[in-house]
């Protein structure tokens, strides 16, 4: 999957899950369909008094999933979310309505007023499936940011007994000195950590 593939399942999806994290720091998640991409960027509506709103003012870090039923793979965002400029709001306001043509029902006429944008320009972004053996995922970094590496990598003090490629679900492991995970292909199931004998495989 390329940068590209994974913004347009973003788009193919009806709806995508975004979460906040509210005053007390516990997770919240709702539903979005209003949202368009300007190339990597994503822009999306909600109404300026929502809970939703609320909380990204208050904590910007935000996560969005796209989970494609008939593919069996997901499509996940992470990073900051801005509030579109206020000369630029109307722009993409009318965008997201000429994309959204049911939008007018919901807020007919000057109750459009009530609406707010807001856009993810810089995330990580995760592409994951289960339709693939071994298993699939891939990281990008979009934007002003970097990846922020996840999951398990074996150090120098292997001594190349083998017990984390017979344990492997996925069978990712290659030999070598030291021995390698698939980062591509691996689950992040911890099973190889926990039997190294010489604690030889970091966790990140
Ligand atoms: C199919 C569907 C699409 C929705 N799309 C949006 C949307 O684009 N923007 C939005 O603010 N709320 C949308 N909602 C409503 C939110 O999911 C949520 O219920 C609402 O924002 C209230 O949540 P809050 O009280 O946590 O802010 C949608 C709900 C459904 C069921
Ligand atoms: S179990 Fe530990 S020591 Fe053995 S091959 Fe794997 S990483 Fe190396
Ligand atoms: S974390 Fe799980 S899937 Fe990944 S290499 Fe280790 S055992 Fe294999």
């Amino acid at each position: 999957m390329t940068i590209e593939d994974c913004i347009k399942k973003l788009i193919k999806i009806d709806s995508l899950q975004i979460a906040t994290v509210d005053k007390s720091g516990a997770p919240q998640i709702r539903v979005i369909s209003a949202r368009i991409f300007n190339n990597t960027t994503m822009y999306f509506l909600t109404a300026k008094r929502k809970s939703f709103v609320k909380e990204m003012e208050n904590n910007r870090n935000i996560a969005i999933i796209g989970f494609d039923e008939k593919e069996n793979d997901m499509v996940r965002i992470t990073g900051i979310v801005e509030k579109v400029s206020e000369e630029e709001q109307l722009k993409w306001r009318n965008k997201i309505y000429e994309t959204y043509p049911y939008l007018e029902n919901v807020y007919p006429n000057e109750t459009k007023n009530i609406n707010v944008i807001y856009k993810i320009e810089n995330y990580n972004m995760e592409y994951f499936t289960l339709s693939t053996h071994p298993i699939t995922r891939q990281y990008f970094a979009i934007g002003n940011t970097k990846i922020k590496f996840k999951g398990f990598k074996i150090g120098d003090e292997c001594i190349n007994c083998g017990t984390c490629k017979t344990v492997c679900p996925q069978n990712v492991i290659t030999e070598g000195t030291p021995f390698v995970i698939q980062q591509e292909h691996c689950l992040h199931c911890g099973n190889c950590f926990d039997n190294c004998p010489v604690n030889a495989i970091k966790e990140f």
